[in-house]
């Protein structure tokens, strides 16, 4: 796939330094990750090729913000996780009784997260869907995204994974028409991209939930937004 065309445009352009941290965690990813089963924080995944690789190095992975998170819930929550990739967070999330729906974007195949859900005999509602356009007017208690936080154009599809800045935008925009009253977005964002969200952001009520320091990516928090 060519240059993938964002939906959104910052207000200022990324800095020298910026696209040069993006670059290099970019080329890092893509390194590091392998494919094939993985043993993540307790559950069997197979990460499929080209899809996102939750934890692709020692300590490199957002699986404790991301239980973090499902601690906050209460229980019996509907939960929507976005772009699920292998599908960690939201198997963990319907191992604890969740009623979960996952989605993901075309070209992710959801074949092995709705196998690893019947292995682990838990039910997820498994979609392929941009953000929420595949979701008419549901509303759920908790949505969740680990998103392409770099606020820069994928450059491939795989990239689709990392790069996605007017993802972001839109997430932060078309959230509120997707959850209950009293309900949260949880999102992961490392703290030097969320100054790029600072617009998005405006209308929330952000809570730092969570947070912890990653080799590469600094400090990355788990924001509780309602
Ligand atoms: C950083 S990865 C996180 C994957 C997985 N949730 C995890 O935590 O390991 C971001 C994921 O969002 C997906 N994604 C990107 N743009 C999306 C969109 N517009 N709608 C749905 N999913 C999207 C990507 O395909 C990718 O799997």
């Amino acid at each position: 796939m060519g240059r993938h065309a964002g939906r959104g445009v910052s207000q200022a352009g990324p800095s020298l330094f910026y696209r040069m941290r993006t670059r290099a965690l970019v080329l890092a990813q893509r390194a590091l990750a392998t494919h094939g089963p993985i043993e993540h924080r307790g559950v069997s995944l197979v990460v499929a090729p080209g899809v996102h690789h939750p934890a692709p190095f020692l300590g490199l992975g957002f699986g404790a913000l991301q239980e973090a998170a499902l601690d906050l819930l209460a229980p019996g929550a509907s939960v929507l996780e976005l772009g699920t990739g292998a599908g960690f967070w939201a198997l963990s999330a319907a191992r604890r009784g969740f009623e979960v729906t996952a989605t993901e974007l075309p070209h992710v195949p959801l074949g092995p997260v709705a196998e690893a859900s019947e292995r682990m005999g838990v039910r997820v509602r498994l979609l392929h869907s941009d953000l929420f356009a595949g979701l008419g007017g549901l509303r759920y208690d908790a949505i969740l995204f680990n998103p392409p936080f770099h606020d820069a154009e994928a450059r491939s599809t795989e990239e689709l994974a990392w790069c996605g800045g007017a993802v972001v935008r839109r997430c932060l925009a078309e959230a509120p028409r997707h959850l209950r009253a009293g309900g949260a977005l949880y999102m992961i964002l490392p703290r030097l991209d969320r100054e790029r969200y600072g617009d998005g952001l405006a209308g929330w009520s952000v809570r730092v939930a969570a947070s912890r320091w990653y080799p590469l990516i600094g400090r990355a928090e788990l924001l509780a937004l309602r």
